[in-house]
């Protein structure tokens, strides 16, 4: 008998094909996500979850699964997930890195020069009539050449926005984590700083944590007193990162000069919430990841990791592999 796995959502066929060959799989086809109370029903006999950002994957809902044996998690980022809960009840659980950092370094690209050239107020001049004539001071941005990136998370995508923006356009780069990059020091010349040097330096702050208890709301009114008026700020990572009211504040109050989002605190945001009628944020609907290709790889690797779980195999990529001893 093939293993009984829930799928919370279609995912490209790339690993949709493996899934239903490998396992007897229950797809939720709608397009938003099924309930919290679908999933725990619908994973009752279950031993594989196939879950996605927008799913919580909590202690309850675990306790509804006696014989879950992996929760693969269709994006890089797994703070929708209880890993240490997980982790507790010898249950696997696998993310999609890799896959993903080109396509969305490119969108923390896109995001950083549309803000920084006024891109999605022009558009709206131009939809609405309103552009009049070639003005010599219309529209005036700001360049990127020579600048100074500030990288907050030196994982993979940060490196890899660091490295167009290094090779590209000549940026000094200044980064912030946790953990050295020695790559990133020999690669791109990048130099480790405390926050709060990051946001007084940079020309352009671009987020790269994963989110965690600890950092939401790392971002707030006192850190963007501290970055220049001048200051881009792009967010491509999880919107509980930043407090949105003070984002909205500091774009209001001239205290930096735009931001890029593809990632807002709560997703969708409400359509009403005044952020998204400023003439200088230029919002995507959490997009970065959304190429063809990516959306495969990724599919692929989300894949592998629910039949190695289930098959009692290392997954391809394993969030807590310290889990091995004991899965279930
Ligand atoms: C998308 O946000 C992801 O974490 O993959």
């Amino acid at each position: 008998m093939k293993p009984r796995v829930f799928v919370t959502r279609r995912i490209p066929e790339a690993g949709l094909s493996r899934i239903r060959a490998a396992c007897d799989a229950d797809i939720w086809t709608e397009r938003l996500p099924p309930p919290y109370e679908t999933i725990r029903e619908r994973i009752k006999d279950c031993e594989g979850l196939v879950s996605l950002l927008t799913d919580r994957i909590d202690g309850p809902l675990l306790d509804a699964a006696p014989r879950l044996k992996v929760v693969s998690n269709f994006a890089v980022g797994f703070n929708n997930v209880d890993v240490p809960a997980c982790t507790a009840r010898g249950v696997c659980v696998g993310n999609t890195p890799g896959a993903l950092t080109d396509a969305t370094a490119d969108c923390a690209f896109m995001l950083l020069i549309a803000a920084a050239r006024r891109l999605a107020e022009g558009i709206l001049d131009v939809r609405g009539g309103r552009w009049l004539t070639w003005e010599p001071v219309g529209y005036l941005g700001l360049d990127l050449a020579g600048k100074t990136l500030g990288v907050v998370g030196m994982g993979r995508i940060g490196y890899a926005l660091a490295q167009r923006c290094r090779g590209g356009w000549g940026m000094n780069v200044l980064y912030h984590d946790v953990q050295p990059s020695p790559k990133a020091e020999s690669d791109l010349g990048a130099r480790r700083v405390e926050l709060d040097e990051l946001l007084r330096q940079s020309d352009f702050i671009s987020m790269h944590a994963a989110l965690t208890p600890e950092n939401r709301h790392l971002i707030g009114d006192a850190q963007f007193r501290l970055m220049k008026k001048t200051a881009v700020f792009v967010n491509t990572a999880r919107g509980p990162l930043v407090d949105q009211a003070a984002l909205y504040r500091a774009l209001t109050s001239g205290t930096i000069f735009a931001a890029g989002l593809d990632v807002t605190d709560p997703e969708p945001p409400d359509p009403k919430d005044p952020l998204l009628q400023l003439p200088n944020v230029v919002i995507a609907p959490h997009l970065a990841s959304a190429t063809v290709s990516t959306r495969d790889g990724m599919a692929e690797i989300c894949a592998d990791n629910l039949i190695a779980g289930v098959t009692g195999q290392p997954l391809r990529a394993w969030v807590n592999p310290e889990v091995a001893a004991k899965r279930r």
